[in-house]
């Protein structure tokens, strides 16, 4: 687990300029057997029926061009059904055609996209350039052109290293940073000091709120590291901002590497720092599953998973 070299308190950190050439991605291919079950996003590559779709529309959902351009895609000859150009951009095409070739392949992606990323060092959660090297840099072009495009599943900090979600299904998106579902997120954390005996008590108890908050962290489980004091795997439901960095700061630490290990059920099984992969609609399921309703209402306070 890398160090990070700035905390919560500390001023942004510039990343270093080679973060981007360093991770160049790879995507990992779809695992075979994965196939969609009825509608939404998500869930790799699976090929199921869906309705006919008009061809500005399919090329600009699945990033090839913008809806505007596709007029000039189609008078180049670039979409072709069952070898033949389709001729109108407003013609009405099954996605899942087998005879269907845009630049001569079958198009990408055309049920949605959930993928995982191993989120290196130095980049944002974030499309604003500003802030610094981006996780979105590090997609494939056509991914960041799909409409509606792939978002992060919550973020993490630029430092924060580990498993990172990144979904075009806004039904699912919603689900897992829903403050009212009970995702268990791992996060594999060592601070400069050790950490006291009783903070995993403090920290399962439900009372514990940080600075600024108006309602308590929910019970989290904080598992410590036996041959090392400043060392711990701190488990959370919730996604408060800086939430983990700001709870060891409660009792009296500062994060000096964070990493996250799973979210729900998933872990980044072997999973390379850079790399990604398009989940299916079963591993989905799997691992993250239907999601718990937490039995008390949470209004949240416009810090979740930041
Ligand atoms: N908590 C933090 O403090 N940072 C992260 O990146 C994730 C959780």
């Amino acid at each position: 687990m890398a160090m990070l070299a700035s905390t919560t308190s500390a001023a942004p950190r510039t990343a270093a300029p080679s973060v981007l050439a360093r991770h160049r991605l790879r995507v990992v291919p779809v695992r075979a057997g994965g196939k969609k079950k009825g509608k939404g996003g998500g869930g790799g590559d699976a090929s199921s029926s869906s309705s006919p779709e008009r061809v500005d529309r399919l090329l600009s959902r699945l990033g090839y061009c913008a809806r505007g351009e596709a007029k000039r895609w189609v008078g180049a000859g670039r979409v072709t059904l069952d070898g033949e150009p389709v001729r109108r951009a407003d013609a009405k095409v099954l996605a899942s055609s087998p005879s269907l070739r845009i630049d001569g392949e079958a198009p990408e992606f055309i049920h949605g996209i959930t993928a995982v990323m191993h989120k290196p060092a130095g980049c944002v959660c974030s499309h604003d350039n500003r802030e610094g090297p981006s996780v979105y840099d590090l997609l494939p072009e056509r991914w960041r052109s799909r409409n509606p495009g792939v978002e992060t599943v919550g973020r993490l900090d630029k430092d924060t290293t580990g498993l990172l979600l990144l979904t075009d299904d806004g039904a699912l998106l919603h689900r897992l940073t829903s403050p009212k579902k009970k995702v268990a997120k791992v996060y594999e954390v060592i601070v400069d000091a050790d950490l006291p005996l009783d903070a995993p008590a403090l920290f399962a108890s439900g009372t514990l709120t940080l600075t600024g908050e108006s309602k308590p962290c929910r019970p989290a489980t904080l598992a410590l590291d036996t041959n090392d004091k400043r060392r711990g795997s701190l488990t959370l439901v919730e996604g408060k901002y800086h939430q983990v960095k700001r709870m060891c700061n409660a009792v009296g630490c500062e994060v000096i590497a964070l990493h996250r290990s799973s979210f729900g059920r998933m872990t980044l099984d072997g999973l390379a720092e850079g790399e990604v992969r398009v989940l299916t609609r079963e591993e989905l399921e799997r691992w993250i599953g239907p999601g718990e309703d937490a039995e008390d209402e949470e209004g949240g306070d416009g810090l979740e998973e930041r």
